[in-house]
C-alpha cells in the first residue's frame, strides 16, 4: 500500500499536489549560483534528508525555539482554542509535526477540520498521517504547494461552521525579508478571510551569543543541515560539490537583525552543474538563509501593515520566544 492509500484509511481527503518540479529546483539553483552574492532558496532545504537533520536541530540543547515554542503553546491553547471556538478549521502553513498542532487540536470544541500544507509530499503526507492517528475522525485536507505561492483552500476548510484558523509557528515567519513576511500574511489574510484568527510563533530579538551558538551547534548538526542543500544537487540536479570544501557559517547581522546563515568554500574551486559551471573564490559564501528577530513590538507593526489587527502575545518567562494571534478584521 502506498503512502496515500495508507493515510485515505485515516480520513486523509485527496491531495492537493503543486509539488515543486525538479525543473523548478534547477531554475531555481541556477539563478541563485549566478548571482553576484551567491544564495540558495531554503525552501529546498526539506528533502527527506533534511527533514530529519531538522528534526534533530529542534532537539538540540543551543536550540531553544522549539522548546520554548511548545511550552507558550502548552500553557496557551485554552487562550487559542477560545479565540477560534467551536467547530473551527485549523490551516498549518508547513507540515505539522502532531506535537505542536496537536496542542491546538486536542483543545479545540469540536474541531472541524486540519489543512496542513507542506511543499514536500513525503513530509506532508507523513505529518497528516500522524496527526490522523492522533485525531481520529477529525477531517484531514493536504494540500502540497509553496505556501508563498496561490492555492485554493480546500473545501473541509472553507465549509467549516466555526472560525478558521491559520498556524504557523517555528518562527518560519523569520525565514522571510520584512517585505516577504509582509506579502506572505497579507496573503494568508485574504486565504483565511474575514473572521480568522492567525497564530505565528516569533522569536525574539536576544543576546548575540544565544543566537549564535542556536543556529552553530557543538554537534554539528545545524553545519550539516546546511551542507545537505548541496548533497542534494548533486544527487537530484548531477551537481559535483565536495562537501569537504565548504564550510557553515552563522552570522549575526546587526543591521538588518538576522542570523544569515552561509556555505563557505575553503578554497578557490569550480563547480559544475548540470550544464552550468559556477566559480568560487577562497572564503566567497552561499548565503542559504536568514533567521531574523522580532520584538513583540516590531512585529506587531509589521501584521498591523499587512492588515491583520494584533488580538493576543504570549511569551515565556525569559522573553525568549512570541507566539502571536492575530485576527482579521
Ligand atoms: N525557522 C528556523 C529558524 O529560523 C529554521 C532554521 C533553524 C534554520 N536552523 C536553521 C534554517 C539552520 C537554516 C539553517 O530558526
Amino acid at each position: 500500500m502506498n503512502a496515500q492509500a495508507a493515510t485515505a484509511q485515516l480520513g486523509v481527503q485527496q491531495l492537493q499536489d503543486l509539488e515543486p518540479t525538479l525543473e523548478e529546483f534547477e531554475a531555481a539553483v541556477v539563478a541563485g549560483l549566478s548571482a553576484t552574492q551567491k544564495t540558495l532558496p531554503c525552501k529546498f532545504f526539506y528533502d527527506a534528508a533534511g527533514s530529519v537533520l531538522f528534526d534533530r536541530i529542534c532537539k538540540l540543547p543551543e536550540y531553544y525555539l522549539t522548546r520554548t515554542e511548545l511550552r507558550i503553546l502548552d500553557e496557551q491553547a485554552p487562550a487559542i482554542a477560545a479565540l477560534l471556538g467551536p467547530q473551527a478549521s485549523l490551516v498549518e502553513f508547513g507540515a505539522g509535526s502532531a506535537s505542536k498542532v496537536g496542542l491546538i487540536l486536542s483543545r479545540l470544541e469540536q474541531p472541524f477540520s486540519y489543512v496542513p500544507v507542506d511543499i514536500s509530499r513525503k513530509h506532508l503526507l507523513a505529518g497528516a498521517a500522524g496527526v490522523a492517528r492522533a485525531f481520529p475522525g477529525l477531517r484531514i485536507a493536504p494540500v502540497c504547494a509553496d505556501y508563498t505561492q496561490n492555492f485554493a483552500l480546500p473545501a473541509a476548510a472553507s465549509a467549516a461552521p466555526g472560525a478558521l484558523g491559520g498556524f504557523f509557528p517555528g518562527s518560519t515567519i523569520g525565514n522571510f525579508t520584512h517585505p516577504e513576511a509582509a506579502v506572505f500574511l497579507a496573503r494568508t489574510r485574504e486565504i483565511l478571510g474575514p473572521g480568522a484568527v492567525m497564530i505565528v510563533g516569533v522569536d525574539l530579538q536576544k543576546e548575540e551569543r544565544v543566537l549564535n551558538a542556536a543556529y552553530d551547534d557543538a554537534a554539528g548538526v545545524t553545519a550539516e543541515f546546511n551542507l545537505n542543500l548541496l548533497r542534494r544537487i548533486n544527487r537530484e540536479l548531477g551537481g559535483n560539490f565536495r562537501i569537504g570544501e565548504f564550510e557553515h557559517a552563522a552570522r549575526w547581522n546587526e543591521a538588518e537583525g538576522r542570523v544569515e546563515m552561509h556555505l563557505v568554500s575553503r578554497g578557490a574551486q569550480s563547480v559544475r552543474i548540470g550544464n552550468a559551471r559556477f566559480e568560487f573564490q577562497a572564503g566567497e559564501s552561499i548565503h542559504t538563509e536568514n533567521s531574523y528577530k522580532y520584538s513583540i513590538a516590531s512585529f506587531q507593526a509589521l501584521a498591523s501593515d499587512a492588515g491583520y489587527v494584533p488580538a493576543a502575545c504570549w511569551t515565556d518567562e525569559r522573553q525568549l520566544f512570541s507566539v502571536h494571534a492575530l485576527r482579521v478584521p
